[in-house]
């Protein structure tokens, strides 16, 4: 077998520990520390998952580990930061979505990670789910012929616990967003890889339909007019009554593309041509794929499919939607290249 690669883990909480779960399919990745700010959770996660070192302080894990990477797996507020740092020390890093909690954030950074030349990489794992993959994929090789719209649709269900275990999902000061960023960001990131294409401009709106005593917002509608014209529209949820399966619309001139994730993830074509598209990684899961991608990044200098760059343009199409829901015009998506 060959080099491993020595695996930081910043943030012990919920999708760290799926990630140390998937990364026992990954022989290419070795866990050697973890750090989190509650000196109980970063205990307990190096236990279960045998980390030999733990620590509270991002900056003394990265300082004194010895990693060859990171996996940022915290609050969104602290992903600038922490990306700034490890960068600086010229650590590549895997940082979980959003890039940053704002555009801003990920316009002052953007520069910082292409001077430094290290590997960052978002991790928007669905870019590595066979079906969005392929669905992806089709939408850039035109098998659909030329989109003119795509329906986005995430009707998901989350419990007052989901606020209550991490709070920091409550305010627009550490989380930057709710259902749009949080949830519904993956699929529009898939839908605007797929299309290529710059977003231009949006139209929002965003309400508190369930969770009346939070800030951010957990129901939000929008559309984003690409360069192009295409017409993106997306709902995003986590107030439905019972969860329902997300779906992805994709209308061409040729034919249309369904995606759909219950029972399982996949793809129907219509009236167009199906060709075979077939992940760069192999796998069992998404997540397992997406961090095995980033080893190989690393390690081999294999090609990830979510380099930092490529994960601004939702950032800025998200943004937009927000702006328009808080001022009630249309308005432009900001420039972010
Ligand atoms: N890719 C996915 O499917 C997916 C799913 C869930 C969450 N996420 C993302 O993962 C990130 C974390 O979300 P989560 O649901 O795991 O949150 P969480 O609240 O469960 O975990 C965050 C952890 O970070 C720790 N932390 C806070 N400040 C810290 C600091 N300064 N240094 C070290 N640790 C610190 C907290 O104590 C907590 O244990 C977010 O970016 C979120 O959007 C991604």
């Amino acid at each position: 077998m060959g080099r491993k690669l020595r695996l930081g883990i910043a943030g012990c909480g919920d999708i760290a520990g799926f990630m140390a779960l998937v990364s026992r399919l990954v022989p290419a990745v070795h866990l050697a520390a973890c750090c989190d700010v509650d000196p109980v959770r970063s205990a307990r996660f190096a236990r279960k998952h045998r980390i030999p070192r733990q620590s509270n302080n991002f900056a003394e894990m990265i300082h004194e580990s010895g990693l060859d990477a990171v996996y940022l797996a915290v609050p969104h507020h602290l992903h600038y930061e922490m990306i700034r740092l490890a960068v600086e020390k010229r650590i590549p890093v895997l940082v979980e979505k959003p890039l940053t909690r704002t555009l801003a954030e990920a316009r002052s950074l953007m520069p910082l990670i292409e001077a430094a030349g290290v590997k960052v990489g978002v991790n928007y794992q669905y870019r590595y789910d066979n079906a969005c993959y392929t669905l992806a994929r089709w939408m850039q090789h035109g098998v659909v012929g030329r989109i003119s719209s795509v329906r986005i649709n995430i009707p998901w269900a989350r419990q007052s616990g989901y606020f209550e275990q991490s709070a920091w999902h409550r305010t627009i000061e550490q989380a930057g967003g709710g259902t749009l960023l949080t949830q519904g960001s993956h699929f529009l990131d898939i839908v605007l890889w797929g299309l290529g294409d710059q977003p231009e401009s949006a139209q929002g709106y965003s309400s508190h339909f369930k969770f009346q005593d939070v800030e951010v917002e957990d129901l939000a509608h929008g559309i984003v007019r690409m360069q192009n014209g295409a017409l993106v529209q997306i709902a995003s949820s986590m107030a439905v009554a019972t969860e329902q399966a997300v779906s992805i619309e994709v209308y061409g001139s040729i034919g249309t593309a369904i995606y759909g994730n219950f029972p399982f993830p996949h793809i129907k074509l219509i009236g167009a041509k199906r060709i075979t598209e077939r992940l760069p990684v192999l796998g069992v899961h998404a997540l397992q794929r997406s961090l095995a991608g980033f080893a190989a990044w690393v390690l081999e200098d294999t090609p990830f499919l979510i380099p930092a760059s490529s994960a601004v343009p939702v950032l800025a199409a998200v943004e937009a939607i927000y702006r328009s829901s808080g001022s009630g015009q249309r308005e432009a998506v900001e420039a972010f290249a």
